[in-house]
């Protein structure tokens, strides 16, 4: 593949965890990758670790819960790039604490779905159009098997005695994102996917997890580059759909 052709990546929350070796194995396939990060230290020191490695990734400011740096964001990599094929909305908080549903709070539940719902529509909104143009789109969304509403409803659920109700919540409407997307997108080579990456070692995760973050880049790796006709519109862990 010539440098011309070579395809466009953005991972959002990419200077750390899941989002940076997802950004990583992206570019270690020949893939130009644009870290996303809301803090410009930690997205520069994130960038060079990775070009120390000879990888072509550049960096973007780029704060999910904010629409005007989400449209900055998007206007310099058409200026800079005139393309974008991937787009991983990885970011994610999970805020909750320990409360339960009939407990949580109005702002906790808003900043969660601000920054785990809106931000990833409001990118795929403005990132879809530059997919058109190029004829060629995949988008992942990392949403949780704590966000199926499957195991939400089974009282025998291995995540039954999991509470985060803010973060669940707003999994499933992630989740809801995809397929509302896949649909509309369907007929514009624009594949669009969740990702469950397991339970990752992570700030997120915890030290317990037993994936290495690499492991938990796998899946969302493999749908970014799935070849043209591929699934669109399903949720995957392990490479494999799960149920909503
Ligand atoms: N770890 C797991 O076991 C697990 C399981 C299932 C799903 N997931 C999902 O996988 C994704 C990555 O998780 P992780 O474990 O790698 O989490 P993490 O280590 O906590 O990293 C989260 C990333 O998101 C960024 N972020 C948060 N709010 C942001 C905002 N408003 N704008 C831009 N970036 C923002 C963080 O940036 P800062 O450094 O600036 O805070 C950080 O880079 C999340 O969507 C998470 O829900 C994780």
């Amino acid at each position: 593949m010539s440098d011309h052709d070579k395809r466009v990546a953005l991972v959002t929350g990419a200077n750390r965890g899941i989002g940076y070796a997802t950004s990583r194995r992206l570019g270690e396939q020949n893939i130009t990758v644009i870290l996303g990060t809301r803090d410009s230290n930690k997205g520069e020191a994130a960038c060079s670790r990775l070009q120390g490695e000879g990888l072509d990734v550049h960096f973007e400011l780029l704060d999910v819960t904010a629409e005007k740096s989400i449209k900055a964001a998007i206007e310099s990599i058409r200026a800079q790039f005139g393309r974008l094929d991937i787009l991983v909305n990885n970011a994610g908080i999970m805020i909750d604490g320990e409360v339960d549903a009939q407990n949580v709070d109005q702002e906790t539940i808003q900043e969660t779905l601000q920054t785990n719902v809106m931000g990833p529509l409001l990118l795929c909104q403005h990132c879809i159009p530059l997919m058109k143009a190029g004829g060629y789109g995949r988008i992942v969304n990392m949403t949780s098997t704590l966000g199926s509403l499957t195991e939400m409803a089974d009282p025998r659920s291995e995540y039954a005695g999991v509470r985060t109700p803010a973060y669940r919540l707003s999994k499933a409407a992630l989740n809801c994102v995809t397929t509302l997307l896949a649909k509309e997108v369907r007929d514009d080579n624009i594949l669009v996917n969740s990702a469950c990456p397991g339970w990752v070692r992570t700030d997120m995760g915890g030290a317990q997890a037993p994936l290495t973050p690499e492991q938990g880049a796998d899946t969302p790796v493999w749908l970014t580059t799935l070849p043209d006709g591929g699934p669109t519109g399903g949720f995957y862990r392990e490479r494999t759909l799960i149920p909503w």
